[in-house]
Formats: structure tokens, sequence, C-alpha cells
């Protein structure tokens, strides 16, 4: 869409390398008085109000003193489906899931009931600055359907797929082998690549799928270039025992995935909270990612995620490609900025303290790069999509106070990130629209 030029001027803040490899000074980039260029829903120009100003005329220039224009936040792992379960109380993965999410899930056999939750979803992940997700829908393709629909019509970028669940589910949400191949090979060509939405194969996890499951879902990524695949990895000790029974002859739970393909580049593995060194340098190797979900990690009591392990440098690999997730329904909110929060807590009970800066890679462009998105989202850049959340730093009395309290960026950040909520969105761009104001 053609649309005419505009800016934003603010304090901005991104995030210009891995702060994980280059260190947070030289990674975090802010700008006390920034611009940011916007045309055809890109961002043509960032940079400083004085160096960029002459560039545009003042009458198209939106001005957000005592904020922070961030890169829109981005949800590696997240389903929507259970959006209606949050919060569900007493139970670990495996009782949750059978008592909580399949009965969930069955309701979205019903498109009107699929189409009213998609909106409701994405106007919640609007209110909380998240503008990009990887969304798991439900074994129905019309819960598909439902969710890109709405996703085209809010002009968002999204990943998401249909489960594939076969086996160990109740009858009403299981599919076949054959089945789920083909309705997901016509979900594929359906909805891969239009517009900003990309496709991700779904097998929901291990135990809930036949060896000829995994091995079609293989195929299927193998023959579709560019699309996604998402599934859950070692959660929680029961689940892997459990992959172990199922999987007698595979090394470990990875290498089922493996064995049948499902490892690589934009492949996104939720979790992995309890991995041994062979898992952890193959999911290196091979350039998948972990999507680390802290808020569902502690409510479902499954586990504290190693960050140091994840983010060490594996020659000759990198760290894992790893980016925050909510993991909704598990998880407890759909604001990546509690979820940056969480994650600190549980980097401290395991002895690591997560920066500010790294929190915010990790929500941004870390996030990015795991989804192989970094050219196109997750930072502040020329040629990037206009994908940009407006934080307000005086969100309550509190944080308004404390505010007045901090040295520098860093603190501010990870005092935000600390307290803050979905009311401290004040504005979010989507595609260099205003698709959300709290005003
Ligand atoms: N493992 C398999 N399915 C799920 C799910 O829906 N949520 C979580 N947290 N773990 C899973
Ligand atoms: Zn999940």
């Amino acid at each position: 869409h053609r649309s005419a030029a505009f800016a934003l001027r603010g304090p901005t803040l991104s995030l210009v390398d891995d702060p994980f490899l280059a260190g947070d000074e030289a990674a975090l980039r802010y700008e006390p008085d920034g611009l940011i260029l916007v045309k055809d829903g890109i961002i043509t120009a960032v940079g400083s109000h004085a160096m960029l100003k002459a560039q545009v005329p003042p009458g198209v220039v939106t001005h957000y003193p005592d904020s922070l224009i961030l890169p829109g936040l981005i949800d590696t792992h997240v389903h929507y489906p259970q959006t209606q379960i949050i919060g569900a109380y007493g139970a670990q993965l495996i009782d949750w899931l059978n008592e909580y999410t399949f009965v969930a899930e069955q309701q979205y056999a019903d498109p009107d009931h699929a189409r009213a939750v998609s909106r409701l979803f994405l106007d919640e992940c609007l209110r909380v600055g998240t503008t990009t997700a990887a969304v798991y829908c439900t074994v129905h393709p019309g819960s598909v359907d439902a969710f890109f629909q709405a996703a085209s019509e809010y002009g968002m970028r999204m990943i998401a797929g249909k489960v594939m669940m076969d086996r160990n589910a109740p009858l009403p949400l299981t599919d076949t082998a054959q089945s789920s191949h083909d309705d997901t090979l016509a979900l594929i060509n359906r909805w891969h690549g239009k517009g900003r939405l990309h496709y991700a194969i779904t097998p929901r996890f291990a135990p809930t799928s036949t060896p000829r499951q995994l091995e079609l879902a293989g195929e299927l990524w193998r023959q579709h270039p560019g699309t996604y695949m998402q599934t859950h990895l070692s959660e929680n000790q029961a689940e892997i025992e459990w992959v172990r029974q199922l999987f007698p002859g595979r090394a470990n739970y990875l290498d089922v995935y493996d064995h049948y393909g499902l490892t690589g580049p934009r492949s996104v593995f939720g979790h992995a909270v309890h991995l041994d060194e062979r898992e952890w340098q193959r999911l290196a190797e091979s350039g998948s990612a972990i999507a680390h979900c802290p808020t569902s990690n502690t409510f479902l009591g499954s586990g504290l995620f190693d960050f140091a392990r994840a983010t060490r440098p594996q020659p000759p690999a990198r760290p894992v490609r790893t980016g925050l997730a909510t993991d909704v329904g598990g998880g407890t909110s759909l604001s990546m900025l509690r979820t940056m929060g969480e994650a600190y807590k549980v980097g401290q009970l395991g002895g690591y303290s997560l920066s500010a800066a790294k929190a915010l890679y990790l929500a941004t462009r870390g996030a990015a790069r795991a989804l192989y998105l970094e050219d196109r989202i997750g930072s502040l850049e020329p040629g990037l999509d206009a994908d940009l959340l407006v934080l307000d730093l005086k969100s309550t009395p509190l944080i308004e106070f404390r505010m007045k309290h901090c040295q520098d960026i860093h603190e501010a950040l990870f005092v935000q990130m600390t307290m803050a909520d979905d009311r401290a969105t004040k504005a979010v761009y989507v595609g260099g629209r205003l698709a959300y104001s709290r005003n």
C-alpha cells in the first residue's frame, strides 16, 4: 500500500547487535530525542531529531515525550485458543493439558468461536505491544483460517499453524497422519506468504504424534521452503519420560524431532527446560531456535531455563537462537514486558542475572533472529517494517516516581520490565499504521 510519509519523534531504543556477544553497551542504541521516518509501512530513516528534522515537514511529526519508542515486541510461542484458560489452577503439564487445554480446544470446531477469540487475542497482543507472534491454533483447520483472516485484517506479521495430533488426545481433537498432512498442505497453499502471514507446520509435541505423522510433517516442511516448524521440547520431567517410552530407539527428546527432519532453520522449540549436552549442541549447529517461556515454566512448575547454557557460544556454532515467549494459556500474561520481568526472576533462581538490554533483545532483535526475520522486524532500521511500540515511561504514579531515581537508560528499561504492564502501551504502529492508541 502507498501512504504519505510521516515521522515519530521521541526517545528511541533498540538493539543494533547481540548483547550476549557484543556486550550491553555496544548492542543497545538509545537516542534521547530521536526521529523515525516511515513511508509505505517501512522505516526509511532513524536518527536524532536534530539530524533528520529537515527531511520531514513538521505537520507530519507525532511527538511522544516521556516515552520510549521501541520495535514492536515479538512473542515466539503462544496458543491463541488457550486465551480462555489463562490461570487454570493446580496442575502440571500433562494433567493441565487433559483437564483444561484439551477441553477448551474442542470449542474451536466452531468457526464463530475461533473468529471471536482470534480477534480478542490480537486486540490483546496490540494492547501489550506485541506485533508478531508464533501461534498455535487447534487441530481444526477452521481455527487457522479464522486466525489468519483476522491477522490479515489487522495487517500483522504472524506465524501460525494447525496443530497436528493423531494419538493420546480426546477423539474430537485428533486427526490422522494423512488428514493432518492434507489439511496442512491446503492451509500452506491458502495462507503462507499471503501478505505478512507465514505458515508453521505444527506437530503439537512428540507424545501426541505417531511416527508416521512426524514423518509426513518433515516431508511437508522440506517441500515448502520458508515455512516454519514449531513444537514443544523437554518442558516437564514426566513428559520427557513419556517420550522415552514412546520412542525407545531415539537418543533423547530432540533426537525424535531430528530423526524426522524437524530441526533446522525456522524450527522453533518451545520450553527446552531440561536438555542434555548433545541436545544443546544439536540445536546450535542445526540453526534451530528455542522459545523460552518463563511465566509458563513457573506457573506449570516445569523448571528453570538455563540462560547461561543457551547463550554461550558453542564453536563452531554461535549460541542457540533464543526468543522469549508467553506460552499463554500455560503462561500467565500476553505481555512481553511482563515476560521479560519474569525471565529475570527465572535467571535469578539459576544464578544468572539477565540484564535489561539482553531481555529486550530476546523480545525484539533476538526473537526476530530466532525466527529468521531479522531483515524485516525486531529493530529500528531503515528498510524494516514500521512495527513500533510507544511505551509510556510514567504509566502509574509509582513508576513515575521510580523513574525519577534512574541513573541511565539501562536502569529505566529494567524498572519498566519489572513494573510496567499494558497501561504503559501508549501507541502501537503496525506496518506504519496506528493500530492501537491508549486514549
Ligand atoms: N505441550 C504440549 N502441548 C502443550 C501446550 O498446549 N502447552 C504447553 N505449555 N505445553 C504443551
Ligand atoms: Zn506451548
